[in-house]
């Protein structure tokens, strides 16, 4: 596909343009037919020419608000989308007027587009390809516009690539299949990658890691990807990801209805390649170090049980009360071997760790705990501009008392009641005194539901937020 800039909008191809409410419409448009309402669309054909009027409601500039950078990055994505589906091969967006916001405009453009259908019959697939997306603005502009459009194509490319990971079921993608695709992305960036294997987790501790995924025929893997763009004796920031190839929930196994989205339980250490891919390719002046947790959790002959008390990498304990909170079991592992291995300036984590995210917040936000101000602001502040929101929840002693076990340290369940806080509160034991967060993406790292500017599926939350606020913390520093 090609991508360009210019400042004229070409004769071939077919147009998105944005209006605000009450914006110009073609004559004789009624306001039943196309106000300019967000994210409606009017398609409007004349001289053989297609026009897709995306509405992006109220102008809040007047008023001295700003332009929400979401609400473009949307627009984007429902005009693609809706071409896309009529088959377009050639689109054209209208940016005049918008260069600020075109990584946004960019990245919903190349999102919208990606769909999983690599396992389809040909016949169900879609007929055309996207070969070309021009992207229109002001004359003087193009220069500024072309590095902003290149910014949204790495971080759309890398959620996408993250996307398709994730669509991917448990049978293609199993922990080994998961470093090898950490390999092939740490080989395009020329950053290094290590993999740990079942014996060299042994040797050195991997206690909950390889807990979890012993019931698995597809044994366990420990990924660590260091991408080195800072100064050498700078310490890195780290970036830590849950990657369950598949959830049954093990011995304490999940019941049958929606099983299949279980698949999606690695999202959180896609992500973390996702952030490895973009932050080496925009060059970012940091070092950064992703961690990934990967392991099936299966019950077999081979499993952990319920009772059983497992060793961390950093010695701690862990008295094992339900298999299917096996998430915050391998992140003890990741968490202890990134603040003790590291010394890092701080951690982020990403895992889909519990379903009760899901019902305190739904499928738009992600849970954020944080045991530092500048680090939480930083995450709240990019959620924004990046349209992955984010809302603050609390830790502490009142959940970890939920958590106190009579023969090891912690459990690794502590009742129904603040689920995603208890889970929290356990991980924090394990983060110690290292400035770090913790995002649950449970809701937001798949959708079941198909929406106006992306397919159902894996979403890849967790890309751009993350690399936002590191860029915005590295800034300040
Ligand atoms: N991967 C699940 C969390 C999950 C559930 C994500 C549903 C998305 C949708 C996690 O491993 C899990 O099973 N958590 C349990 C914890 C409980 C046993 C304390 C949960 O949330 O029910
Ligand atoms: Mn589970
Ligand atoms: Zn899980």
């Amino acid at each position: 596909m090609k991508l360009d800039v210019c400042s004229q909008v070409p004769a071939s191809g077919d147009v998105v343009l944005f209006v605000f409410k009450g914006g110009e419409v073609p004559p004789g448009v009624t306001s039943h037919e196309f106000e300019g309402n967000r994210l409606s669309t009017l398609l409007w054909r004349e001289n053989g020419k297609r026009t897709l009027y995306v509405g992006l409601g109220e102008d809040p500039r007047p008023d001295g608000k700003p332009l929400p950078l979401d609400l473009l990055r949307r627009a984007a994505g429902v005009g693609v989308k809706a071409l896309r589906k009529l088959g377009v091969e050639e689109i054209s967006l209208q940016a005049t007027g918008f260069e600020a916001q075109l990584v946004g405009i960019t990245e919903g453009a190349l999102l919208a587009d990606y769909v999983f259908e690599e396992f389809k019959p040909e016949a169900s697939r879609r007929k055309t390809e996207l070969k070309r997306l021009n992207i229109v603005v002001a004359r003087d502009e193009v220069r500024a516009a072309e590095a902003r459009v290149d910014e949204g194509k790495i971080l759309a490319r890398a959620t996408n690539e993250v996307r398709a990971i994730g669509n991917l079921p448990g049978n293609i993608i199993t922990p080994e299949a998961l470093a090898e695709r950490a390999r092939n992305i740490a080989r395009d960036t020329k950053i290094t990658c290590r993999v740990w294997d079942m014996p060299k987790l042994q040797k050195e501790g991997f206690g909950g890691i390889i807990a979890v995924g012993k019931g698995s025929a597809n044994p366990p893997v420990f990924i660590a990807l260091e991408y080195m763009g800072g100064a050498k004796k700078d310490a890195p920031y780290v970036v830590v990801g849950k990657a369950i190839t598949f959830d049954t929930g093990g011995i304490s196994i999940k019941p049958a209805a929606n099983m299949d989205e279980m698949k999606f339980d690695k999202m959180g250490g896609c992500a973390v390649l996702g952030i490895m891919r973009a932050a080496a390719e925009l060059k970012l002046p940091i070092n950064l170090v992703g961690l990934i947790a990967s392991a099936e959790n299966m019950p077999s002959a081979e499993a952990y049980r319920p009772g059983d008390i497992v060793t961390t990498y950093d010695g701690k304990t862990i008295e094992v009360l339900n298999t299917d909170a096996e998430g915050r079991i391998v992140l003890a592992d990741a968490l202890a071997y990134g603040r003790t291995t590291y010394k890092p300036k701080l951690m982020i984590d990403m895992a889909t760790l519990t379903g009760a995210v899901l019902i305190a917040l739904g499928h738009k936000r992600a849970g954020l705990f944080c045991n530092d101000e500048p680090l939480r602001k930083a995450l709240q502040d990019a959620a924004e501009s990046t349209g992955e929101p984010v809302w603050h929840l609390p830790m502490g002693d009142e959940f970890t008392d939920q958590i106190k076990s009579d023969v090891a340290l912690a459990k690794n369940t502590g009742g129904r009641e603040g689920g995603s806080a208890t889970a929290a509160s356990f991980l924090q034991m394990w983060a110690e005194d290292v400035r770090w967060a913790h995002l649950d993406i449970a809701g937001t790292a798949w959708t079941t539901k198909e929406l106006p500017f992306l397919e159902k599926g894996a979403t890849g939350y967790g890309v751009r937020i993350v690399l936002q606020a590191l860029r915005t913390l590295a800034e300040a520093e």
